[in-house]
């Protein structure tokens, strides 16, 4: 019988902010897969090592961080094809997504490949989103706000329309984008209503004002909240 895969969401960093069913399937698979840099660690894996059980077969998917889509799309033929095969020889197989797996994840582009065919389950984690907000004390939005998710690649024009209005935005994927994010959010005059935090949850956690923020500084790993009343209560 074919075995089943858990996309399994880890949460945004602290290894207390998973969830007993994640932690539970963790520690009860055969094989532990988990996406890593090119040359370099795996932050999914980092997040929950101190629950691994000792000897566990892992398998790193070793994913190049380029802009252009393909490399990576190859990366996940090949992982889905390894991951398949163990599938199908009756292995249980966990793929750790940091976050929440659907959320901005890139387990879904192995759920793509291999929905069809195998049996798949979501586990659904603590997402950056809720994690940055709580750091923050920063609800996120409430009533009939509207909240949205923003890339910072998306450039000036994009960002803008969508900020335009707005009640509420999460500004993700900051990292060297900051320097020009920042500049627009203060074009728009919402550098007061705008708050900062990188690594939510983890260890090397930072708070901080926009304008505090070293140009160069921010890392893959931050995220930008708005808010147009300041606080979502007000
Ligand atoms: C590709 S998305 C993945 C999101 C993830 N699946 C989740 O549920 O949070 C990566 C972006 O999420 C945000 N992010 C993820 N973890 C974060 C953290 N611990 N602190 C701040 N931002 C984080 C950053 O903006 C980062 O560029």
């Amino acid at each position: 019988m074919s075995g089943t895969l858990y996309g399994l969401g880890v949460g945004p960093g602290d290894p207390e902010l998973i969830t007993l069913k994640a932690l539970r399937l963790l520690q009860s698979v055969d094989l532990v897969a988990y996406p890593a840099l090119e040359h370099g660690d795996s932050l999914a894996r980092a997040i929950v090592a101190e629950h691994l059980p000792a000897g566990v077969e892992e398998y790193a998917i070793r994913v190049p961080m380029k802009v252009e889509r393909f490399p990576a799309q190859e990366v996940y033929d090949t992982a889905a094809e390894r991951l398949g095969a163990a599938l199908d020889a009756g292995q249980s197989v966990a793929v750790l997504c940091e976050g929440d797996p659907f959320f901005y994840g890139s387990f879904m582009y192995l759920f793509g490949r291999l929905a069809e065919r195998h049996r798949i389950e979501v586990v659904p984690g603590v997402s950056s989103l809720t994690a940055c907000a709580a750091r923050l004390g920063s609800p996120l939005a409430a009533r009939n706000d509207t909240l949205v998710v923003l890339p910072a690649p998306l450039d000036d024009a994009a960002l803008s329309a969508r900020l335009d209005g707005v009640d509420a935005a999460a500004i993700i994927k900051v990292g060297r984008h900051f320097p020009r994010v920042r500049a627009l959010i203060d074009r728009l005059g919402l550098t007061d209503r705008a708050r900062y935090v990188e690594r939510a949850t983890m260890q090397t956690e930072r708070i901080l004002p926009l304008d505090a923020v070293e140009v160069d500084g921010a890392p893959y790993f931050s995220t930008i909240l708005i808010h147009r009343r300041g606080e979502a209560w007000s």
